[in-house]
């Protein structure tokens, strides 16, 4: 009876010990509990071992290195989050799930932290200052959440930082200080895109922040000058300014990142013109500059360059351009024919311009090319045959300009079409036999349709397979359209 007792006794002091011995898995299930709706977690059990979690990582010694718990559905709280158990926590990813409330100071007490990504969550309340005390954080992802300026100027220095994106949030104020305050030798990837922050962009970021790769300042209020100093960053890959009021012009200097990938400055007030220099952006894939008030006009301080349109020296270089985006602007002269050295151009998007000239055949060249948007311009000339060459083509629009003559018969060959609006143009002859494909579902546009589908491409549609929008109005075609035209 007592070795009985003795044995339960045991038994018991087993279990509470064993139960005892993982305060990190106590941390993780007390965390667990305060987390709402159906079980989440459901392998998160005493009876499940803590490193088997789902989830959860540990180390050899079974301490908790990583929680990797993107897009697990968890809706809920951080405030129970921390604990003094994690002593071996490097790794956190609690991003795309349905965080509320504000991110807790004591997360900063997780000193073994070098990863912490809670992007994508509803976080309110503003950025606790005391993050930066984290002394080896590498990557810090606050984006997608609604949360509003730390007091910035209790920021420490985190020259660990490789990589900060506080993209998409409510933050305000000028551009944050903490950054501007101390070299960061190692810092590469910055997006503070899609907030409210105003004022100067800084002249000093390639003193504080030179190998920055990535930089992405889009969608805020920054109203300045682009600072010529920007091409001192000479590791720059990315750097997006669309959507602010940044105001005059292009610098030329940007064509000296000689790494430059992508460069986006659409939507802004920028004036001027579009600098030749670009043309030395070897590695050039995308340029976008939409909507941003470019005319023929030159900014003085840009000196006295005579191209009004594109340049046609900046072509020669661009092999791997695949997007040129100018749509919106009031660009003259003609599309330079090295446009055919744009071997790799997917998305070429001119409309709403003031260009001239004739379609290049050049354009046939192109065969990555699939969405060709011309309208609204003044285009003068015939539509040339090598188009039909140009046989990756969606999308191709060039309603409103002055072309004329008969379209080319060519255009049958254009099999991946799915948009052919033409309309408000001088053709004549009669309606080409675009129907020998039989196409089941194509949809004429009428006359004074809506609008809008000329503004931007819509991306879902240009997956359909058979051509899904003919527009031929407004041009003095003749002939019948093919019969199964009628039938959507
Ligand atoms: C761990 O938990 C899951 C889910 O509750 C359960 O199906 C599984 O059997 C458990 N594994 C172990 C080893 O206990
Ligand atoms: C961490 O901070 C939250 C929010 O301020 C608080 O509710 C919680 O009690 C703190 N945790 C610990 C262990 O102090
Ligand atoms: C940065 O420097 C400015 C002036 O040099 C100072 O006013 C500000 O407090 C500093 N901010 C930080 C975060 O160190
Ligand atoms: C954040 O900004 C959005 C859009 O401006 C607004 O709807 C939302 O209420 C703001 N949230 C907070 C917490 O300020
Ligand atoms: C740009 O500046 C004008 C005038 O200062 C202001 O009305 C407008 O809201 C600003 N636009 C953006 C996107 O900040
Ligand atoms: C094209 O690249 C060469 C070699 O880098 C360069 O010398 C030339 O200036 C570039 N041309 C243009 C128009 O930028
Ligand atoms: C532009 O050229 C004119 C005449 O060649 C010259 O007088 C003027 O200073 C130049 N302007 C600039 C900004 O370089
Ligand atoms: C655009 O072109 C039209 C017709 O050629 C011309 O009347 C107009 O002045 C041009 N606009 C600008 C801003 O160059
Ligand atoms: C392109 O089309 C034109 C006219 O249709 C034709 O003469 C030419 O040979 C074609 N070029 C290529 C490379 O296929």
């Amino acid at each position: 009876m007592a070795v009985q007792k003795l044995f339960h006794i045991s038994i018991f002091l087993l279990v509470c010990t064993a139960k005892a011995i993982n305060p990190e898995a106590e941390a993780l299930l007390r965390w667990k509990s305060t987390l709402i709706g159906a079980n989440p977690l459901p392998s998160w059990s005493i009876a499940n071992s803590t490193c088997s979690w789902s989830g959860v990582t540990c180390d050899a010694a079974g301490h908790v290195t990583k929680l990797h718990l993107s897009g697990f559905g968890l809706h809920g709280t951080l405030h129970a989050f921390y604990s003094a158990a994690y002593q071996n926590l490097i790794k956190i990813k609690l991003n795309s799930n349905n965080l509320v409330g504000t991110i807790p100071a004591n997360i900063s007490l997780l000193l073994t932290l070098t990863i912490l990504d809670l992007s994508n969550n509803n976080l309110v309340g503003a950025i606790p200052y005391q993050l930066s005390k984290l002394p080896i954080l590498v990557e810090v992802n606050l984006g997608n959440n609604q949360l509003t300026s730390p007091e910035f100027d209790k920021f420490l220095p985190m020259f660990s930082l490789k990589l900060l994106s506080l993209a998409n949030n409510n933050l305000s104020g000028t551009f944050p200080q903490f950054i501007l305050n101390y070299t960061n030798v190692r810092m590469q990837f910055l997006d503070l895109s899609g907030n409210d922050f105003s004022g100067l962009l800084p002249d000093s970021l390639p003193e504080m922040v030179p190998r920055l790769r990535y930089l992405d300042l889009s969608a805020n209020g920054f109203s300045s000058v682009i600072p010529r100093s920007l091409s001192r960053l000479q590791k720059l890959e990315i750097l997006l300014l669309n959507e602010n009021n940044l105001t005059g012009g292009i610098p030329e200097e940007l064509g000296l990142v000689p790494g430059l990938r992508v460069l986006s400055l659409s939507d802004n007030s920028l004036g001027g013109f579009i600098p030749a220099s670009l043309g030395q952006l070897q590695l050039l894939e995308q340029l976008n500059i939409r909507n941003a008030g470019l005319v023929s006009t030159l900014p003085p301080e840009l000196g006295n360059l005579t191209n009004l349109g594109i340049p046609s020296e900046m072509f020669s270089n661009l092999t791997n351009l695949a997007v040129f985006d100018v749509a919106k602007n009031l660009l003259a002269g003609s599309i330079p024919s090295q446009i055919g050295n744009c071997k790799e151009i997917i998305t070429l998007l001119l409309s709403n311009n003031n260009f001239t000239g004739s379609i290049p055949v050049e354009m046939g060249s192109l065969p990555n090319l699939q969405f060709l948007v011309m309208s609204k311009n003044h285009f003068t000339g015939v539509i040339p045959s090598h188009i039909g060459n140009a046989t990756s083509l969606k999308f191709l629009a060039i309603r409103s300009n002055h072309l004329d003559g008969e379209l080319p018969a060519t255009m049958s060959a254009l099999i991946n079409l799915v948009a052919l609006i033409l309309s408000g143009n001088k053709f004549t002859g009669i309606i080409p036999n675009i129907d020998n494909r039989q196409l089941p579902s194509a949809k004429v546009a009428k006359d004074k349709n809506d609008n809008s589908f000329m503004g931007e491409l819509p991306s879902a549609f240009c997956q359909l397979p058979l051509l899904q929008l003919l527009d031929l109005s407004n041009n003095q075609l003749s002939g019948e359209l093919p019969g199964c035209f009628w039938y959507l």
